[in-house]
């Protein structure tokens, strides 16, 4: 008897509903597994996505983000010709310019001033939920879980809060433009989309040159290093909008699929409640069960053996975060949702080596202040009644909700 052949097709309807027993079999079957109809290469076990994130002279960043690297269709390049190009940026980087970026963004995006956040995001937190307490049903991701990562990120360049409906279309149309599946005619209107944001930075960056500006921009233009040049403002327009796109449609996923899981897990939940020291673990479970960032991409600089297995140079290759964290052979019960699990140093959801994510602390600060609270505001919150509200997102290498319905207790008056 033979067994069908793997199908690895992150948008098909079953997977967006669960993909893990696929990644199951992945893992299983076919670590190194070569999908056709993806052009594309994906790494299924933990210790194979270390090997491969540790080893950069085989395997470059350049097209991290890109799920395609076929080229795309010309009157979208026309359009994007007229911007300024969109890499390299740190995620796409490699080398030299990668650790110089690196370097001058950690002088900028300091700890320090993640942790002065803290207040601010728990203002943000219940000033949010207060404009919808009241009503005993929401969209989440519209009302609540797109906002905040925004405000904490407009808060930190300081950008109006009135150009977050821009920003966040604008986000979305640079997402959609690495993807490339969209026809012809919306992939050029994100495309303008695109070129607007750029412009949008360049004008934000000038208009902080020579001013003595306290906000993340500023600091970016002022940071120096010991033995580079200073950050350039196309350098810095790329590097804002990385850390924007970044900052918050990560974000954004995690706090739906957090409320997911822990309302599918109600004793796991039940046990958080009971006692907040297990906030911070919660966080890192639910990053490790339902990453956000199911998976990045490299490219393959020259041939080479991974597990076994012959990728040419030049492949296009998957690193799996969300297969690895479930990898049997590193966390024991990998499909168990459990709160108590210490997992922070060692689940890839983050990424791992020298393109680990840089708003990790910041990620970790607003979930662990917005989850909780959430529960702790909205009585008997659960999942709202009837059809389609949970409805996922379609981005191949991420895993969230496009709409989530939830309801809860309004106390009468
Ligand atoms: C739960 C939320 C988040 C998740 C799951 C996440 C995930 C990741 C992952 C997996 C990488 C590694 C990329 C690679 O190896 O190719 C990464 C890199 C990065 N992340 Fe995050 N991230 C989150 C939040 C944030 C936030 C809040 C920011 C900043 C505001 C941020 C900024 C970055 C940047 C700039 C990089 C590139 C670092 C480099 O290449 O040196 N991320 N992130």
């Amino acid at each position: 008897m033979t067994s069908c052949p793997i199908r690895f097709d992150p948008l098909s309807p079953e997977q967006l509903a669960d993909p893990y027993p696929l990644y199951a079999r992945l893992r299983r079957e076919a670590p190194v597994f070569y999908s056709e109809a993806h052009g594309l290469w994906v790494v299924s076990r933990y210790e194979d996505v270390l090997a491969v994130v540790r080893d950069t002279e085989t395997f470059s960043s350049q097209n991290a983000v890109r799920a395609s690297v076929r080229p795309l269709p010309q009157p979208v390049l026309d359009v994007l010709a007229t911007g300024r190009p969109m890499a390299p940026t740190l995620t796409d980087s490699d080398g030299q310019v990668h650790r110089r970026l690196r370097l001058l963004v950690s002088k900028a995006f300091t700890p320090k001033r993640v942790a002065e956040l803290e207040g601010r995001i728990r203002e943000n937190v219940d000033a949010l939920i207060d404009e919808f307490a009241g009503d005993g049903r929401a969209d989440i991701i519209e009302r609540f879980a797109w906002n905040l990562p925004m405000f904490t990120l407009t808060d930190m360049l300081g950008i109006p809060r009135d150009d977050i409906p821009t920003l966040h279309r604008w986000s979305v149309s640079w997402l959609r433009i690495l993807q490339a599946t969209d026809g012809v005619e919306e992939l050029v209107t994100r495309a303008h989309d695109v070129v607007a944001m750029q412009r949008y930075f360049m004008d934000a960056l000038q208009s902080r040159v020579g001013k003595a500006g306290e906000d993340l921009m500023s600091s970016l233009l002022d940071a120096r290093v010991a033995d580079g040049e200073p950050i350039g403002h196309e350098e810095a327009m790329r590097v804002t909008i990385n850390l924007l796109i970044a900052g918050h449609v990560t974000v954004t996923r995690s706090i739906g699929n957090g409320l997911t899981t822990l309302l599918a897990h109600s004793d796991q939940l039940q046990a958080v409640l009971n006692d907040p020291d297990l906030v911070p673990a919660m966080v890192e479970e639910i990053l490790r069960f339902e990453s956000p960032a199911q998976g990045l991409f490299r490219t393959v600089r020259k041939d080479t053996v991974l597990n076994d297995v012959a990728i040419p140079a030049g492949a296009h290759l998957m690193v799996h975060w969300a297969s690895a964290n479930r990898d049997e052979r590193v966390f024991g019960g990998s499909d168990v949702f459990d709160v108590t699990r210490d997992s922070m140093a060692t689940h890839v959801a983050f990424g791992k080596g020298v393109h680990a994510c840089l708003g990790a602390p910041l990620a970790r600060l607003q979930l662990k202040i917005a989850l909780p609270r959430l529960f702790e505001r909205l009585p008997n919150l659960r999942m709202a009644a009837g059809e389609d509200t949970a409805v996922r997102d379609t981005i191949f290498f991420a895993r969230g909700f496009k709409r989530l319905e939830i309801e809860w207790d309004v106390k009468d008056s």
